[in-house]
């Protein structure tokens, strides 16, 4: 089988960097680019801290291009306590790769044009605010059959951790993340929400985080020990590969169960703003009579349960690590 193609887009972050080595290695995907946003950090320390993850994972031939380098209309939020002030945990290093001169909506272009002369479809991973996706697809709606589909993660459909009721994700650019939603449906798109419902359960102990500081490897030795630093920040014995979940899941589908609902974005709201509202009903009587028009959002595959032994394996493997 040929290998799939992925783009991920990125606010590198710790567990970003665990998802870009998943992409890198794992021989069933083909990582086509990289795009970067502001977000767990601001966006030049993102690009710098994506192309130092890409080539220590052995990558440095894929393309990364900086994008939007603030939220549509929010002012900038980052998560400095739980990356550190480098999103790396202080272990960030420069590195001597060059970015693309393209800014990141104008590669993603050019990247999904070139799949579509192929006759090739890519899938999207977006694992930060949507900043960019919301750009591309309402300055290029032309990309979406390129598109194979999008698989996010952002959002919730129970508590939050930016705020009690938002993930950081879509609460740090909560217009974008409506925005790229209501895109997606408009252009027929599927989506797959990887969200929190799922992201907090793929654990890794420390007993497999010091094996993997320990290998030979250059990749797994930074996962090791940014690991190490995440228990640390949650004051745990284990701790998530969070948004590399979501690589999981285009890898191994069949992993997370998902259900498809119709979601909306909180863009107003007090202590709401950047909720995903996932409408669960199931009678279509209150759906076709409600006032807000339930019927008028897009439908998304949200992910609900997640096979963590499974994708925690599949993570470890691809860094040379086996039980
Ligand atoms: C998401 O927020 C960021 O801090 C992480 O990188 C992840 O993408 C989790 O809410
Ligand atoms: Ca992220």
């Amino acid at each position: 089988m040929n290998p799939l193609p992925v783009i991920l887009d990125v606010d590198t972050g710790i567990d970003d960097a665990f998802a870009l080595m998943l992409a890198v290695r794992d021989p069933r995907l083909e990582l086509r680019a990289v795009t970067c946003v502001s977000g767990n950090v601001n966006v030049d320390q993102v690009v710098t801290n994506t192309e130092y993850v890409l080539e220590t994972a052995g990558a440095a031939h894929v393309p990364v291009a900086r994008g939007a380098t603030r939220p549509l209309l929010a002012e900038p939020h980052h998560a400095t306590h739980v990356h550190g002030a480098d999103g790396l945990g202080g272990f960030a290093r420069p590195s001597d790769r060059r970015t693309e001169h393209l800014h990141a909506v104008e590669l993603l272009r050019r990247e999904l044009m070139a799949a579509i002369g192929n006759g090739e479809t890519i899938t999207l991973i977006p694992m930060a605010p949507q900043t960019n996706i919301a750009m591309l697809l309402r300055t290029y709606p032309e990309v979406a059959p390129g598109i194979e589909r999008i698989v996010f993660m952002g959002g919730s459909a129970s508590v939050g951790n930016a705020t009690a009721t938002a993930e950081f994700n879509v609460f740090a650019d909560p217009e974008a993340a409506a925005i790229a939603i209501a895109a997606a449906g408009q252009l027929d798109i599927p989506m797959t929400m990887y969200g929190l419902d799922v992201f907090n359960e793929v654990l890794i102990t420390r007993e497999q985080a010091v094996s993997l500081r320990r290998s030979g490897d250059p990749a797994a030795q930074l996962a090791g020990a940014l690991l190490e630093h995440q228990l640390g920040v949650f004051g745990r014995e284990a701790t998530t590969i969070g948004d590399a979940g979501a690589v999981c899941a285009v890898i191994e589908p069949e992993g997370l169960r998902t259900q498809k609902y119709g979601v909306r974005v909180e863009t107003g709201g007090s202590y709401s703003r950047g909720q995903t509202i996932v409408d669960r009903r199931d009678w279509a009587g209150d759906l076709d009579d409600d006032p807000q028009g339930a019927n008028l959002t897009t439908m998304v595959d949200i992910g609900l349960e997640v096979d963590a032994a499974g994708y925690a394996k599949l993570w470890l493997a691809a860094l040379g690590q086996t039980p």
